[in-house]
């Protein structure tokens, strides 16, 4: 299949697939509403056109707290990666390492952070999730800090799963679930060969090498189901804050008042975020939660979002409504499906060439320069 455009690997990666990983990455949670206007609420920004005012050296460099990355681009957690490709999350790490952008490993990877961490020359920024196993939160904390990872992502918008419909339609749970996983595998025999065959261990890396014994699907869905504690509050989360020295985002904000909340907890950045629209059905998109969240704490918070985010274009536009970076989740995941490493790389390569284009047609040089003003249409003025 030709790959000319960032959005071709969505549909390689349905080729792939078994139908049961495909649905998983694709889907979001009740009807989709929120995963949908993600995607419907990014494109309908439109940017101001300018003409004459282009320049041949462009700088799409950004900086977060002290160090320079070569693109405004992270790669998102997504658990189970490992099972998109090859000892996946490895693979994704080096393709960002290559670029010079952060890959934030997921608390329920495939590989363990050690593994990644001894594959790849570059730290990663590592993902944590608010769970009731106080002893894992800490000792997966530490190993993170003993490898060296850049930054710690706290998700918090996951205090109980979303409800994902697709999965028990797909083979991801429901009825004899592990034989029909089982017969979409042998009918997709490049990926049953390549990561079925050869990608194992199908672990949970953190998780097991905590539990100290093999875990495996089930146990993602079982150990997750019951290790969500949707009784928390920030008070309780203090001590992550005190035992985490470097920066800190707090990850799944969508809304002012929490976005303050995080100030006042002593976070370092937010990621604006519904989880791809996994969580909250009927949560605003994050294009459309996004101004109002940049405007009240811009000054004292690095302002990551995530959210439909398909193309170098999308990126301009989350910047542009007041995000200082943008983090990729299914995007990067249908490229890694569809080539490994080679393909997260290329879509890397065409979101900056995209990024480039949408520059020199709007008028900026640098990416400093991209805020409110190139917004056009009824966006402008939206901060
Ligand atoms: C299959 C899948 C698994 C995910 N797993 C995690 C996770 O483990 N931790 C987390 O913080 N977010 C997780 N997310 C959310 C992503 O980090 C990100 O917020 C979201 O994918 C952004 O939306 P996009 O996919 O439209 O780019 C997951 C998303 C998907 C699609």
């Amino acid at each position: 299949m030709i790959i000319a455009s960032p959005t071709d690997y969505r549909e390689a990666a349905r080729r792939k697939l078994p139908p049961f990983l495909f649905h998983y990455l694709d889907g979001g949670s009740g009807a989709e509403q929120t995963l949908s206007a993600n995607v419907a609420d990014l494109n309908q920004v439109a940017l101001r056109q300018r003409v004459l005012k282009g320049s041949e050296t462009l700088d799409l460099s950004a900086e977060w707290f002290g160090l320079k990355y070569n693109l405004p681009i992270c790669l998102a957690p997504v658990g189970l990666t490992g099972m998109y490709a090859r000892r996946g999350e490895v693979q994704a790490a080096r393709a960002a390492a290559g670029k010079h952008i952060p890959f934030i490993q997921s608390t329920v990877s495939v590989c363990s952070l050690k593994e990644v961490a001894s594959q790849c020359d570059k730290p990663i920024w590592f993902q944590l999730y608010v769970l009731k196993d106080r002893g894992f939160m800490r000792d997966v904390l530490q190993r993170a800090k003993d490898l060296g990872a850049g930054a710690l992502v706290f998700t918090v918008d996951m205090p109980v799963p979303g409800s994902r419909y697709r999965d028990p339609h797909s083979g991801m749970s429901g009825p004899n679930a592990e034989i029909r996983r089982m017969i979409q595998a042998v009918m997709h025999p490049e990926w049953a060969w390549d990561v079925g065959l050869h990608g194992t261990p199908h672990d949970l890396g953190n998780i097991s090498t905590y539990l100290g014994k093999a875990t495996g699907l089930a146990d993602y869905i079982g150990w997750l189901g019951n290790n969500f504690d949707p009784g928390i509050s920030w008070k309780d989360l203090q001590w992550i804050r005190d035992e985490w020295q470097g920066p800190m985002l707090i990850k799944g904000i969508l809304d002012v008042e929490d976005a303050r909340d995080a100030k006042s907890f002593g976070a370092n950045g937010i990621v604006v975020s519904n989880h791809g629209g996994r969580q909250l059905d009927g949560a605003l998109s994050s294009a459309r939660a996004l101004p109002a969240i940049a405007e009240a704490v811009k000054d004292d918070l690095t302002i990551f979002a995530d959210g439909g985010v398909r193309t170098g274009l999308d990126v301009m536009r989350m910047l542009a409504l007041g995000a200082d970076g943008v983090l990729l989740g299914r995007a990067f995941v249908y490229a890694l499906a569809t080539a490994g490493q080679k393909g997260v790389e290329n879509l890397l390569a065409l979101l900056e060439k995209d990024m480039r284009t949408t520059m020199v047609l709007t008028g900026t040089k640098s990416l400093r320069e991209v805020d409110s003003s190139i917004l056009a249409g009824d966006h402008a003025g939206a901060r």
